[in-house]
């Protein structure tokens, strides 16, 4: 008997037509592809995306591209971390089968000149905030749904709005694929993981830990408060941290994402919001129900 384990290896594919080629070879196994779409920079939190596809599905394809048509501030765009070596390093040892990770060329030859409707979900926060930027990730996702075919695609919670307009997004275009929400990974003192924690000085790190704080405190604080109140003790405590910016804050029916006025509105309810912390902007988000 030989004690052979598994040797494993990891392809990194930079074309759409060899990532085609190697996904058609595995469907005609029968197996099923499982897809992370990230942007890199990979953390804890893209690890229990990946994780999960492994586990769910016999293939699983990372796709690491830093997506400009959803950066409306070139700054933002040009400062975004980029890891692709320690990111392949990772998602070898997490199982990962494909990493694509295609140029700006290869993803759009020409303009994508597509425009989405997703409204009410893309008419408050990000959408109001970062004018354009849900287009844009419609347009990347979609054309990844369109390369991979996969039959499920992992997304994180953190972006929150993101992945209801993404459920949306697969719902018009009637992509046939189960799309799949992950919890928000926490550092231990609570500072939801981001690619863009790598850009916090250490003042600016500890500094930043005042947002997870207060959505936690506000938990506490909704069992026996409005949802007006909660809503300005998160303001307060946010607007009173030196060096953290408040965009926004809003309290928001975990479905429709519209604002609600009373705890009573709806039985599902998740707080949403995005700090400024220097030049690196956060977001986070907490569910009262
Ligand atoms: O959440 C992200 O990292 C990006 O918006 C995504 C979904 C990979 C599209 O570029």
């Amino acid at each position: 008997m030989h004690g052979f384990s598994e040797i494993y290896e990891m392809i990194v594919v930079e074309t759409v037509d060899k990532l085609r080629a190697f996904l058609a070879a595995a469907r005609a196994e029968g197996k099923s592809v499982g897809l992370v779409p990230t942007m890199g920079a990979l953390h804890e939190g893209h690890a229990s995306l990946v994780q999960r596809s492994v586990a769910e599905n016999d293939v699983t394809v990372v796709s690491v591209f830093v997506n400009p048509t959803q950066f409306n501030d070139k700054g933002d765009l040009e400062r975004y971390p980029r890891t692709l070596d320690a990111d392949c390093a990772l998602l070898s040892s997490l199982g990962a089968n494909y990493v694509f990770a295609p140029s700006v060329e290869e993803v759009y030859p020409e303009p994508d000149t597509r425009v989405f409707d997703f409204a009410p979900l893309d008419k408050v926060m990000e959408g109001v905030y970062r004018p354009g930027h849900f287009n844009g990730v419609a347009q990347i996702v979609s054309k990844l749904f369109m390369y991979v075919e996969p039959d499920r695609a992992y997304f994180g919670e953190k972006d929150f709005q993101q992945l209801a307009i993404i459920r949306e997004m697969v719902r018009q275009l009637g992509f046939k694929l189960q799309v799949v929400g992950c919890p928000i990974v926490r550092e231990k003192d609570g500072l939801a993981l981001s690619s863009r924690n790598t850009l916090l000085t250490p003042e600016q790190r500890i500094t930043a830990l005042a947002i997870s704080k207060t959505l936690f405190a506000s938990l506490d604080y909704a069992k026996l408060h409005t949802l007006t109140e909660t809503k300005q003790m998160v303001e307060q405590a946010i607007a009173g941290t030196e060096g953290l910016e408040l965009e926004y804050y809003e309290v928001v029916d975990g479905n429709t994402l519209q604002p609600v006025a009373s705890w009573d509105d709806t039985d599902y309810i998740v707080g949403c919001i995005t700090v400024y912390c220097g030049k690196v902007r956060l977001i986070d988000n907490i569910r009262y129900k």
